[in-house]
C-alpha cells in the first residue's frame, strides 16, 4: 500500500452521469423543495470487522474495489485502522480495532463483522438534525465541523435500528479523499464489478417492521415503495415480512424485514440470533453487467447461493419473465435470478454470508426498468437459503 498526501483528480461520480446512475438504481424524478429531510445520496457504508487489514484485501481482490484513503497508527490514529474502498459510487469504510481498549472490539465481540453506520449525504446537516429532533429521533452526535488542510466537513449522527446509525454528511466544503484525518492512497487499477449502491436491507425484531417504516416516514420523510412481502408469500417457506422505504428520488432505498411465524425457523431469526440483535442483512450492488461481475467474483472465490435447476425449466417462470438480454442458459449456468414487473425486469443473485457468522451478505442487481426488489424470486430464494441453513444445523 502506497500512501500519499494528495488526492487524484476526479470525484467518485466522475465516470457516472446522472442518467446512468438513474437507470442503474431505478431513480425517479423528485422535487426536493417540499422535502422535510432532503438526502442527496449514500455517503459511505461503515463496517466494523475483526481484521480490517485482511478484509480490505478481500474487497480489493474479490470485489474489485480500489483503496482510496486510510487512517491508522501510521497516520496518528492509535485506536483503529480504517480502509476506505471505492467502486464507482460505492464507498465502504472497513474499520478494525488496534488498541485492545478500542470500542470497536467491544462491538465486534457482540455483533461480529457487520455494518455500524449507513452514512447519508445531506445538503444541510443542521436542518436535517432539527427535523429529526422535532420528530423524536435519537441524536447520537450533534452537528459539528471537522477540518484539515483539505477543508471542512459537517457531520451529525442519528440512531437507527439495533446498534446501527446514520451519519449525516455535508462534504460540500471538503476536497480531501474521505474525511479529515485520512490520507489518500494510490491503488492498482481494478475491474469495476459494480457501480452504485442500490439498497441496504435491515433485519428488525418480530413486530418491529412497521415501527421502523414509520420511523423513516416521520424522521426522514421517506415514502413507502410498492413492494411488500406479506406472510401470504412467506409462511410456506422461510417466513418474513418486508416493506421498503425510500428517499425522494429513490436513490436511497431501505427494505426492512421482520421474522414471521412459519413452519420452520426463519432466516431472519437466524440473523437476529447470530448478529445478537437487529442490523443490516444485505447490501445490493448495482452493476451494468451482472454476468461478467458474477464470473469475476466467483473466480476470486466469492460464493453465491445455488439456484435450483427447476427454477429455469419451470414453464410458468419462463412465461412470466419473457425476453431478457441474455440467453436463459447463461443465467442458469451462473444461478442468476430474473424478476419482471410492469416497468421492466431485473437480474439478481445473492452471495452466501461472507463472514464467520450467518449474517451479512450481498446481492448483485442489474436493472432493466424494473423498480422492484425481486419479490417474484422470494420463493426460489427461500428454498435455496433453507438448504444452506439446514447444512449449518440451524433449521
Ligand atoms: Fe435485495
Amino acid at each position: 500500500m502506497h500512501i500519499e498526501q494528495t488526492r487524484s483528480p476526479g470525484g467518485r461520480f466522475a465516470h457516472l452521469d446522472h442518467d446512468q446512475l438513474r437507470r442503474l438504481v431505478g431513480m425517479v424524478e423528485h422535487d426536493p423543495a417540499g422535502d422535510p429531510f432532503p438526502v442527496t445520496g449514500w455517503d459511505a457504508v461503515v463496517w466494523v470487522v475483526g481484521n480490517a487489514t485482511q478484509a480490505a484485501h478481500f474487497y480489493r481482490t474479490a470485489f474489485g474495489m480500489e483503496l482510496v484513503a486510510y487512517s491508522g497508527p501510521e497516520t496518528g490514529n492509535r485506536d483503529h485502522k480504517a480502509f476506505v474502498l471505492q467502486s464507482g459510487a460505492v464507498r465502504f469504510v472497513l474499520t478494525g480495532g488496534v488498541d485492545p481498549a478500542s470500542p470497536l472490539l467491544d462491538r465486534h465481540r457482540r455483533h461480529g463483522d457487520g455494518i455500524a453506520d449507513i452514512a447519508l449525504e445531506v445538503p444541510d446537516v443542521d436542518r436535517a438534525v432539527a427535523h429529526a429532533r422535532a420528530t423524536g429521533a435519537t441524536i447520537l452526535d450533534e452537528p459539528h465541523d471537522v477540518a484539515d488542510a483539505h477543508g471542512t466537513v459537517r457531520l451529525a449522527a442519528l440512531a437507527a435500528y439495533g446498534d446501527t446509525w446514520h451519519t449525516l454528511v455535508d462534504r460540500s466544503r471538503y476536497r480531501g479523499p474521505y474525511l479529515p484525518g485520512f490520507v489518500a492512497c494510490t491503488d492498482a487499477r481494478r475491474p469495476r464489478l459494480f457501480q452504485a449502491l442500490d439498497h441496504v436491507v435491515g433485519n428488525v425484531a418480530l413486530g418491529q417492521m412497521d415501527r421502523w417504516v414509520e420511523f423513516y416516514n416521520r424522521v426522514m420523510g421517506f415514502t413507502n415503495m410498492a413492494e411488500f412481502i406479506g406472510d401470504d408469500i412467506a409462511t410456506e417457506y422461510s417466513a418474513l415480512m418486508s416493506k421498503v422505504v425510500a428517499n425522494g428520488n429513490h436513490q436511497v432505498k431501505f427494505p426492512l424485514n421482520e421474522p414471521a411465524l412459519g413452519k420452520k425457523r426463519s432466516q431472519i431469526d437466524e440473523y437476529l440470533q447470530f448478529h445478537d440483535g437487529p442490523g443490516v442483512q444485505h447490501l445490493a450492488l448495482a452493476t451494468g453487467d451482472i454476468l461478467g461481475s458474477v464470473d469475476a467474483m466467483r473466480a476470486a472465490g466469492v460464493e453465491f447461493l445455488d439456484t435450483p435447476a427447476s427454477y429455469y425449466t419451470d414453464p410458468a417462470l419462463r412465461a412470466r419473465i419473457g425476453e431478457v438480454r441474455a440467453p436463459i442458459e447463461e443465467l442458469a449456468s451462473r444461478g442468476i435470478l430474473v424478476d419482471r414487473d410492469e416497468d421492466g425486469y431485473l437480474l439478481q443473485i445473492f452471495t452466501r454470508p461472507l463472514g464467520d457468522r450467518p449474517t451479512v451478505f450481498f446481492e448483485l442487481i442489474e436493472r432493466h426498468g424494473s423498480l422492484g426488489f425481486g419479490k417474484g424470486n422470494f420463493q426460489a430464494l427461500f428454498e435455496a437459503i433453507e438448504r444452506e441453513q439446514e447444512r449449518r444445523g440451524n433449521f
